[in-house]
């Protein structure tokens, strides 16, 4: 059986400023989708928040793309946006930039991983979710899980992962994709993929030589980015993705050790600044100082025929306080420089804030230099 495994994701209101989802908000998402889960749309759903994103993940059999799925959650977030609005919530409906849905929700504001896959024996699957960052900030820890052997483990010890995967990399300036294999053509993805704010890891697939179908992604990023859609700087694009783990792929540790270094990452206040990416519970997914730092979270579940397990709360464990403390550390020290680069991002990164506006303002009174 083949089932699609979808987390679709929007800002539609934060709580207060872009701190938190309200609790009301994903009452509102949980009492829909189990209606849709009612009249047998989907087969399962969970609901949850990372900061100020209330984040839809459900599984069903419609395939990525899925009109109705898609139209169920554009739906749900224009609810969420109506009470939003009655609370007084900030920026209620901030990722909802179109008024009419046309069939599919990608190009409307809201973040979208999908993939369609046939369920193994047993299927663990975790969703990791960000706020104040971007989809580029999930290159670092795909590439450490898949590719990186003192990641790991298994590249080196597995003979069925030893052959390594294939990464599909998306341009997001020029529309463009490509398709690079590991280990062997590690070099160019690395010079790819290093420029996270351009090429993003949007799938990973295993190879033909894999014992799972090469033609059915192991892990899916959203890759949406607000400002191209909307034309400037409109809040973060916080993205979400998925990993599927063991027999045959990364063990679900590997998949976590991927997350350990609290990497830099851009998008913390402002969505004009880098800071380190804070492996964190739910409970602990509120953002605070300077709005952020950015953060991560991850509930893993097992799949079978679609239904989902309780999700277990990943990081809500003393094995990541370490890397919580070193990205506190980064944090504060990245901090302490102020506008300065590299905590507030380089010039073509801000290209959609107000800095062309104040390059603009200048113009007449920069005299060229003798
Ligand atoms: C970052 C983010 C926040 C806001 C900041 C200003 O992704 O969402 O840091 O950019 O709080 O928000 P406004 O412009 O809504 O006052
Ligand atoms: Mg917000
Ligand atoms: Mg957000």
């Amino acid at each position: 059986m083949k089932t699609t495994f979808s987390i679709i994701k929007a800002d539609v209101g934060g709580w207060p400023g872009h701190a938190k989802v309200h609790p009301s908000l994903e009452a509102i998402a949980q009492k829909a989708l189990l209606e849709s889960q009612r009249e047998k749309l989907i087969i399962d759903f969970h609901v949850t928040h990372c900061g100020d994103d209330l984040e839809l993940i459900m599984t069903h059999t419609n395939g990525v793309d899925s009109k109705e799925v898609h139209s169920l959650s554009w739906d749900t977030f224009c609810e969420a946006t109506e009470k939003a609005r009655d609370l007084g919530l900030y920026g209620a409906g901030q990722d909802l930039l179109s008024d009419a849905f046309s069939g599919n929700i990608k190009g409307m504001g809201p973040g979208i991983a999908e993939m369609e896959f046939t369920e193994r024996k047993a299927e663990p699957v975790v969703a990791f979710m960000m706020d104040k960052t971007e989809p580029g900030a999930f290159n670092f820890p795909i590439f450490k899980i898949f590719a990186d052997p003192f990641n790991t483990a298994g590249l080196i010890i597995d003979p069925s992962i030893h052959d390594g995967f294939v990464f599909e990399v998306w341009d997001i300036q020029e529309h463009k994709n490509v398709f690079l294999k590991t280990p062997e053509e590690m070099y160019d993805l690395l010079a790819l993929i290093g420029a996270k704010s351009r090429f993003v890891v949007k799938r990973v697939y295993p190879k033909k030589s894999s014992k799972l179908p090469s033609s059915e992604p192991v892990s899916v990023i959203s890759t949406e980015k607000l400002y191209q859609i909307a034309g400037e700087y409109v809040g973060k694009d916080d993205p979400a993705g998925l990993v599927r783990a063991q027999s045959g792929l990364p063990a679900l540790g590997e998949v976590l050790e991927g997350f350990s270094l609290g990497h830099l990452v851009s998008g913390w206040m402002r969505g004009s600044h880098n800071g380190p990416l804070m492996p964190v519970s739910v409970k602990d997914a509120q953002c605070t100082r300077f709005d952020g730092p950015p953060r991560v979270t991850a509930l893993g579940f097992q799949l079978k025929n679609g239904k989902l397990t309780e999700p277990v709360d990943l990081f809500d464990d003393p094995a990541f306080d370490l890397t919580r403390r070193k990205a506190q550390e980064v944090m504060d020290y990245m901090r302490r420089h102020g506008p300065f680069e590299p905590h507030r991002l380089p010039m073509a990164d801000m290209e959609y804030t107000t800095l062309p506006k104040v390059m603009e303002k200048l113009g007449s009174r920069f005299k060229k230099v003798k």
